[in-house]
C-alpha cells in the first residue's frame, strides 16, 4: 500500500498528492510516469512523475478530475492508501547539456514540467523559458514551483488575467522570432501539443510532444498504447512518452483516445449515482 502523505488542491478539479513511495522515488528520472490503483479491482491510470525526492522517498502527482478513477482518486486524502503505485514507467526523456529551451505546458500538464525543469537547471549552459497556458490566472499550477527553476516564466491565459493575453503557442512563435529556441518541449493537450509542432515544424526546432494514449499493463506487452511516429509503431510506455512531434501521427493518437469515450462516460455518471 502506498500512503498518501500530503494533499494539496491546486484547482478546484486539480490535487497534488505526495505519495510514500520509495522504491520508484530511487530510481525515477525527468519524463516517467507511473500506474496507480486507487484500489484492488480499481482501473490502472497513468500518471507522470511531477516531481520526486530519493532521499525522502516520495512521488509527487497532479491529477485532474476527468474520469470515475480521478474522481474516486480525489475523495482520497492525507493519510489514505493507494492499492498500487507502479514505476518508474517508460523511458526518461533526452535532455540537452547546452541551448536555449522552451519548457510548453498547457492545462494540468504544467505540473509535469517541473521535474524536467529541475533537471535542466542542474545544467549551467542550458537556458529554460516556461510557456504555460491557461483559461484563466486561478488555473495556473505550480507557478512557483516551476518560476523558481527556469530562467523565465512565461504565463499565458486565454482571458488575459495573467501573462500573455492567448494561447500557448502565440506566444511561442512570438519567443521563437524574439529569442530563438534549439528545443521545444510541449506537454498538455493533444490538440495544443499538435499546434505546437506546426508552430515549430517551419523553423526546424525540435520538437517532443508527451503522449498519453490509453494505456493497460505500461510494460510494453498489450499494445493498448500504441502511436505511429514516422510511420513505425510505438508504444508510449516503454519506447515514450515524449517522441518527435513532428513525426507523431496526431489524427490517429486523438481518434483511439476516443474510442471509450461513451464506455467511460457511463462509468463516470454510474459513480456518480
Ligand atoms: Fe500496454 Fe503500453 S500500455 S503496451
Amino acid at each position: 500500500m502506498y500512503r498518501i502523505l500530503k494533499k494539496r488542491q491546486l484547482t478546484p478539479v486539480t490535487a497534488l498528492y505526495v505519495i510514500d513511495a520509495p522504491l520508484v522515488a530511487r530510481t525515477a528520472r525527468p519524463g516517467q510516469f507511473v500506474i496507480l490503483r486507487v484500489d484492488e479491482g480499481g482501473e490502472r491510470i497513468p500518471v507522470t512523475i511531477t516531481d520526486f525526492d530519493p532521499e525522502a522517498g516520495t512521488v509527487t502527482i497532479v491529477v485532474q478530475q476527468v474520469g470515475k478513477t480521478t474522481h474516486w482518486l480525489a475523495q482520497h486524502g492525507e493519510g489514505d492508501t493507494l492499492a498500487d503505485f507502479a514505476g518508474p514507467l517508460g523511458t526518461p526523456v533526452a535532455l540537452p547539456d547546452r541551448g536555449r529551451v522552451a519548457l510548453v505546458g498547457g492545462g494540468f500538464g504544467a505540473a509535469a514540467i517541473l521535474t524536467i525543469a529541475k533537471e535542466l537547471a542542474k545544467r549551467p549552459e542550458v537556458t529554460v523559458d516556461a510557456i504555460v497556458g491557461a483559461r484563466t490566472a486561478s488555473l495556473l499550477i505550480l507557478s512557483d514551483e516551476v518560476g523558481a527553476v527556469v530562467d523565465r516564466f512565461l504565463p499565458c491565459t486565454d482571458d488575459g488575467s495573467r501573462g500573455y493575453h492567448g494561447l500557448v503557442t502565440g506566444l511561442l512563435e512570438q519567443e521563437i522570432a524574439a529569442v530563438g529556441y534549439d528545443l521545444v518541449m510541449a506537454i498538455g493537450p493533444m490538440p495544443m501539443m499538435r499546434a505546437v509542432a506546426e508552430v515549430t515544424r517551419p523553423h526546424g526546432i525540435p520538437t517532443y510532444a508527451s503522449m498519453d494514449p490509453i494505456m493497460l499493463d505500461g510494460t510494453g506487452m498489450c499494445g493498448a498504447c500504441r502511436v505511429r511516429v514516422g510511420g513505425q509503431n510505438r508504444f508510449a510506455c516503454v519506447d515514450g512518452p515524449f517522441f518527435d512531434a513532428h513525426q507523431v501521427d496526431f489524427d490517429e493518437v486523438t481518434r483511439r483516445n476516443k474510442m471509450y469515450r461513451h464506455e467511460e462516460r457511463l462509468a463516470l455518471e454510474r459513480w456518480h449515482q
